[in-house]
């Protein structure tokens, strides 16, 4: 397992591309299951998580071609053989669950595993299999499978969500497209991941309004056709690069992303006196003093403070003159990252979901452990305001969501390699 090494070396400059964004991408890729016509992703990211998910539609007889290195994918599922989403692919990503929604709407039936728990919760799917029912799907839990069957097709009906689901908001989206008559979705997820999608499946003949808002609204129709769409750029990636100069100092553009895309993010970095600037290619960030100061975080669903975000942020404010307390409302275990921290010298008591961060003037470079995606970059961005070298062991968890950190980060002056093992 490789692992990064990250040596503390004082203020970054330069700028950093932003790719496509993951969480688009992987409800993007299971809405070619609506459609026998070819869909064309442009601007995808080249990550671990987008070949699973190409292994995942290919075992259902599904094409996947990789163009331009990866930053083209072009999809088909004309000739399904499978409706089968197994265990072994769908415990290594709960994304593979979004392949539930479209293989009902398409074919009338799907079996789905159940994800199992990850480091950062136990990620059930009830919300996903309500929604589906409230379309006349008939859902039954079997050997950890959900069996799910439609003989006669999807019909229209108005649902509400108990709770803002990304991924259940995706599935219901994605089935109701093709079911008959009207769907009304409400507490709908609003993440720009969801915007995207619907732009997407409208490019593919869908009819919906709504995306973005708390209220979907989807007639149904009787086919999709293909379509080309562009992935929207990645927020977390974007967030996570803002972060480097405000941990490490100097100043960075982050090329292709868009302060729209940042909810309460912004607001936040701002409290905590970094200075954050719309430019033509993208976003500036500096950091205005020596020192962030201390703030408060809450995570919340769009356009709260974004989860993904909580680990990265966190590690920012051990560096910050002052006591932040973080909450994080989604997940009941997104800590993880704080005993690493600590490891490196930081003052955090987690207690439930709430973590109080006693910022420190430095921190100390120390061998520390990836637990999740999330996590581990939070700790190389403590790594690059550390003192001394910071040895970030199990970056598998990195590669599913962050495109050549190394090259990106070491473009702008920071000391970083990867440590094959
Ligand atoms: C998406 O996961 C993202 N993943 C996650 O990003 C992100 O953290 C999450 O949304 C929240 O923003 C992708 O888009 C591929 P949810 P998802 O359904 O859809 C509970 C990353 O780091 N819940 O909004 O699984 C669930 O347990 C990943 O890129 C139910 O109780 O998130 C969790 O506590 C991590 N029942 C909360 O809702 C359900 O049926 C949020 O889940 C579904 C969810």
């Amino acid at each position: 397992m490789d692992s990064i090494l990250v040596t503390g070396n004082g203020p970054l400059s330069g700028s950093i591309p932003i790719a496509g964004a993951k969480n688009a991408c992987l409800a993007l890729m299971p809405a070619t299951l609506l459609s026998d016509e070819p869909l064309t992703l442009t601007n995808a990211p080249r990550l671990s998580d987008i070949k699973t998910m190409t292994a995942l539609l290919e075992s259902l007889g599904g094409e996947v071609s990789r163009m331009q290195d990866g930053k083209v994918l072009a999809l088909s599922s004309h000739d399904l053989t499978s409706s089968w989403a197994d265990y072994e692919i769908v415990r290594k990503m709960r994304a593979s669950n979004l392949v539930l929604g479209p293989l009902l709407a398409r074919t009338g039936q799907a079996q789905v595993s159940l994800p199992g728990g990850c480091a950062i919760g136990s990620r059930p799917m009830d919300l996903h299999v309500e929604g589906l029912e409230a379309l006349g799907a008939e859902i039954e839990l079997k050997d950890g499978y959900l069996h799910a069957k439609a003989p006669g097709g999807l019909k229209g009906a108005e649902f509400q969500l108990r709770f803002a689901s990304v991924g259940a908001t995706e599935n219901i989206v994605m089935a109701a497209t093709l079911a008959k008559g009207t769907t009304v979705l409400t507490n709908a997820a609003r993440e720009p991941e969801i915007v995207d999608l619907v732009k997407c499946l409208r490019a593919m003949g869908a009819q919906i309004e709504g995306e973005g808002t708390s209220r979907i609204e989807i007639q149904g129709v009787d086919r999709l056709n293909g379509a080309t769409h562009q992935v929207v750029a990645d927020r977390i990636e974007l967030g996570t690069y803002m972060l480097a100069p405000a941990i490490a100092g100097g100043e960075v553009e982050c090329i292709g992303g868009s302060l729209d895309l940042l909810g309460a993010f912004v607001e936040k970095l701002d409290a905590a006196g970094v200075s954050v600037e719309a430019t033509e290619r993208g976003v500036k960030v500096s950091r205005r003093g020596d020192r962030v100061q201390a703030v408060d975080v809450t995570t919340g669903v769009f356009p709260g403070f974004p989860t993904d975000l909580q680990a990265q942020m966190m590690a920012l404010l051990c560096t910050a003159e002052g006591t932040s307390v973080l909450e994080e409302t989604i997940f009941e275990n997104r800590f993880m990252h704080a005993p690493e921290l600590t490891r490196m010298g930081a003052r955090i008591e987690v207690h439930g979901g709430q973590a109080t961060v006693h910022g420190v003037e430095r921190l100390k470079g120390a061998p520390v452990m990836a637990t999740d995606l999330r996590a581990s970059v939070s700790l190389i961005l403590a790594g690059l305001a550390a003192e001394g070298e910071t040895v970030v062991s199990r970056v598998y968890h990195l590669d599913r969501g962050y495109e050549s950190v190394e090259q990106k980060l070491s473009a702008c002056g920071a000391k970083i390699e990867r440590i094959k093992e």
